[in-house]
């Protein structure tokens, strides 16, 4: 809570095409730019290739490269964001377009590879990652975002607003994880 506070937004520069929906390729994307404690940070749209190099160190270490790569990571409807300290990717997390049996909402959409590299975690990034793509989904009608949130991650989410659903099951070879969701 108390690292939202410390970070100023200074500046939204946004580009605005025709459509307003968040799964068209033409969406709005902004790209924010965020003082925190002394740093200067940008948010914004990156490729599917862009986030390997995050997910590989942070989610998948020490396992082939192509366990990186997520099917749907290049459809027109999943959306990748990258937060840079000057021009080095230090955080990622894409969302997918993807609707989960638990839920009713018209518009669902997944999380999917959040991930902060190791030296930069506890800053207050994975805040500001989830925090603008809340942002980007606001004006989407019925919308909720979900995921299969690791269980030492839960925390984390549940500080957002998040919460479990249903009971935790095993994914192999990565561990314990819950379904948390948020309407936003
Ligand atoms: C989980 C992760 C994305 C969080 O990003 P982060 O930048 O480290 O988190 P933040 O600094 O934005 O944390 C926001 C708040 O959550 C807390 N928090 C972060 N990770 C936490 C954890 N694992 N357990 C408990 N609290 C946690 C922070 O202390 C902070 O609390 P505050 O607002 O009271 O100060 C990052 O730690 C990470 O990449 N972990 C390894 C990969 C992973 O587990 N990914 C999630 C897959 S579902």
């Amino acid at each position: 809570m108390q690292i939202f506070f410390k970070f100023f937004l200074i500046l939204f520069c946004h580009k605005k095409n025709n459509s307003q929906s968040f799964y068209n390729e033409n969406v709005i994307h902004l790209t924010a730019l965020i003082f925190c404690q002394n740093q200067m940070y940008t948010i914004k749209k990156i490729t599917a290739n862009d986030t390997i190099s995050v997910r590989h160190p942070v989610l998948r270490n020490g396992k082939p490269i192509e366990s990186c790569h997520f099917d749907g990571d290049t459809l027109p409807s999943t959306h990748h964001f990258g937060i840079f300290i000057a021009k080095k990717l230090i955080g990622v997390i894409s969302l997918f377009k993807s609707q989960h049996s638990f839920f009713q909402a018209e518009n669902q959409i997944q999380i999917r590879g959040m991930a902060v590299l190791e030296e930069f975690q506890r800053k207050g990034l994975g805040k500001m990652l989830i925090r603008h793509c809340e942002q980007q989904l606001k004006d989407e009608a019925d919308c909720l975002l979900w995921f299969n949130a690791r269980e030492n991650a839960g925390p984390f989410y549940e500080k957002l607003g998040y919460t479990i659903s249903g009971t935790s099951f095993e994914i192999e070879d990565v561990g314990t994880h819950f379904v948390m969701y948020k309407y936003v």
